[in-house]
């Protein structure tokens, strides 16, 4: 009894990727799916390597995750490519990660644009390094009329300075007599959010075996389901990625009511 359970709420790993992508498309496929890219630096020391070797892998990964979120028919994906904390760290890796969105996008911007794919960034943009910008900003340009997936870097973000960010733009809004206290509800704070334009997560991954939220998208993971995988970051195939939504199409997402259909 117990088998016949877990063999029914377990996805069959020895089915094709092929297969897998159709079973999942037939069901509802989550809107934006978030991922915390975590487990570069440990994924290189595990081959003596230095830590932004991990870190050029781990650009890897984002390609081949693009590819099959879009392949999937995700509408969002949001990559933690780089938190307001990771300034702290050795200046040599804060310039080796600064230069991979350039690396990333000029090897890589053709075949969004053929992809349909659209670039766009939350996080605190005038902070980073000119040539961090430009690279951005060329990759949201040429891709600004797509209308595939969302490829969202959270590039300089931390969520807690996006709350105060919002509630500061509220209070202004009071002060100048804009609106009221009694306007404020949770979907003003919304719209004075980064993601404003964006559905909330409906998945959050994070991987190589951490489990916490890291300051990212605090009030917009609200109701995600989250999953957590062991894998680290450079080592996440479109395998992993399929398992993590075959898993998020067998829960039961009620949104705090009694109610669900038993998918999503
Ligand atoms: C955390 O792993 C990862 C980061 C701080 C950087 C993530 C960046 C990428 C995966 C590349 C982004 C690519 C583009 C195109 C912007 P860690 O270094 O903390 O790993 P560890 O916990 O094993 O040390």
């Amino acid at each position: 009894m117990l088998e016949k359970l877990l063999r029914k709420k377990t996805a069959a790993p020895d089915r094709s990727i092929t297969e897998r992508i159709a079973a999942v498309k037939s069901k509802q496929v989550p809107a934006h799916v978030a991922i915390i890219m975590d487990g570069n630096g440990r994924w290189a020391k595990r081959r003596n390597l230095p830590r932004i070797a991990g870190h050029h892998e781990g650009m890897k990964t984002v390609r081949k995750i693009t590819r099959i979120a879009n392949e999937l028919g995700i509408k969002v994906l949001t990559l933690y490519a780089f938190s307001t904390e990771n300034w702290k760290r050795p200046k040599m890796e804060i310039d080796f990660l600064m230069k991979l969105p350039g690396e990333f996008l000029s090897t890589y911007l053709p075949e969004l644009v053929e992809q349909n794919v659209k670039v766009e960034m939350i996080g605190n943009f005038e902070m980073l390094p000119d040539h961090t910008k430009h690279a951005i900003q060329r990759a949201m340009e040429a891709t600004a009329d797509n209308d595939g997936l969302t490829l969202n870097f959270a590039m300089n973000y931390g969520s807690r300075l996006e709350l105060v960010e919002s509630f500061k733009e509220i209070a202004t809004l009071i002060a100048d007599g804009s609106i009221s206290v009694e306007d404020i509800d949770e979907s003003l704070i919304g719209s004075h959010l980064m993601t404003a334009h964006l559905p909330e997560p409906d998945l959050l991954i994070r991987t190589s075996g951490e489990v916490r939220l890291s300051n990212f998208m605090l009030w917009q993971v609200a109701y995600a389901e989250f999953s957590f995988t062991d894998v680290l970051w450079p080592d996440f195939n479109a395998s992993c990625m399929l398992s993590a939504i075959e898993d998020f199409q067998l829960r039961n997402r009620r949104f705090g009511s009694l109610e669900g259909d038993g998918n999503v």
